[in-house]
């Protein structure tokens, strides 16, 4: 069902998932649109992103950030137009940032929206690569990884809203790039297309030992967003002085608990000692919140210069979010996951 100016589709949390979720983890709510209150803007969803990091908020394991309650509308960013304003810093027509989350239309008195270029080519790309995560991967590779020409950059899940940027903006510092993805078609894309050096497929590949044939000198920066068996392919390769920014680790996220095996903490701690290795978590609003605006306008000038490309995977209608969602665990994404809630 499209978007309707009486009704509010909203996709609740049913239930917590134990592992990875399911479609019975959430339903959609059809909701009579109510009167807009002085004070507040009525936001139209264009579109919706969808992030590895909502796993996290469906569940109630202490986190940095709460939970969404269950009989709550899931979160997320989402691009929307001011439909109506009782509010006077917008009119109608306005194009927004927001957090409005999982629906049709959000009431907003304000607090957090960010104002776009209301005749901007692609809306989208405020999700992604002009976005939190194209901000990710920027803080992260330069103020943690701080590269510097000739070194070796590893960047996992390569292809996706994160990796994709981080391998870029690693060449165009001089860099030598190599991702790591799932599927010929997702690194054929990371070479032919982004420009990395090469890619390794961790679906078929024997990721150990091509690492290492990729990574003759070793690795300086490993960008880390999957974690389980890519970083013990990584861990051996790491140089003296390498740096480890911890950005994700989507490998584990529907894990219920640690995973059983042999205990490996004594290799890592043994590594980042000897070879006095900096690895270093980070949250993104939380830590680099007031450099976005020095982000957004280095990215704007490397797009206009064609320095950097992007993918965008858009989904048509709200009602497949939690379907996209899934599969965004799942590896099933090309590109920036994007939820194209209506037409402009
Ligand atoms: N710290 C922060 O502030 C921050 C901000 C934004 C994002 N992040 C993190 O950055 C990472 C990437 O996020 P994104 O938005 O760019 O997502 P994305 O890469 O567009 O999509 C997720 C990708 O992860 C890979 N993946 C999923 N399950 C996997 C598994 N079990 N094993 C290996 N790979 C798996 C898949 O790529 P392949 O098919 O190529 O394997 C999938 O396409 C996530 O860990 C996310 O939580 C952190």
């Amino acid at each position: 069902m499209p978007q309707s100016s009486t009704v509010n589709r909203r996709i609740i949390l049913n239930s917590r998932p134990i592992g990875a979720p399911t479609d019975e983890n959430f339903y959609l709510e059809e909701l009579a649109m109510p009167v807009l209150p002085a004070g507040q803007v009525l936001l139209r969803i264009l579109f919706l992103s969808l992030d590895p990091y909502m796993r996290g908020r469906m569940s109630d394991a202490p986190s940095y950030a709460a939970p969404v309650a269950v009989g709550d509308v899931m979160v997320g960013g989402t691009v929307s137009r001011v439909e109506g304003s009782r509010h006077p810093d917008y009119q109608q027509g306005d194009l927004v940032l927001s957090n409005s989350g999982w629906q049709d239309y959000a009431f907003s008195d304000g607090t957090g929206l960010t104002k776009l270029d209301p005749n901007m080519a692609r809306p989208s790309l405020s999700l992604g690569l002009l976005g939190m995560p194209g901000f990710t991967a920027y803080m992260g590779l330069l103020d943690i990884g701080r590269p510097t020409a000739g070194e070796t950059v590893v960047v996992a899940a390569a292809s996706g809203a994160v990796g994709s940027v981080v391998g870029q903006i690693a060449k165009i510092k001089g860099c030598r790039a190599i991702g790591i993805a799932g599927g010929a078609a997702k690194c054929r894309f990371v070479t032919e297309e982004l420009g990395f050096d090469a890619c390794l497929d961790h679906l078929s590949a024997d990721v150990p030992r091509q690492l290492a044939m990729v990574c003759p000198k070793g690795i300086d920066i490993y960008f880390e967003s999957v974690g389980g068996a890519i970083f013990d392919a990584v861990l051996p390769l790491l140089n003296v002085r390498a740096r480890v920014p911890l950005c994700g680790l989507v490998a584990t996220y529907n894990h219920t608990g640690l995973q059983q095996g042999p205990d490996r903490l004594g290799l890592l701690t043994r590594t980042l000692l000897t070879k006095r290795i900096t690895m270093q978590g980070f949250i993104i609003f939380d830590d680099y919140g007031d450099r976005y605006g020095e982000f957004l306008d280095q990215m704007s000038i490397w797009l206009k210069e064609d320095k950097i490309k992007f993918r965008e995977d858009i989904v048509d209608g709200l009602e497949n979010a939690p379907q996209a969602f899934i599969g965004l665990l799942e590896g099933k994404n090309f590109g920036k996951l994007v939820i194209r809630v209506a037409n402009d």
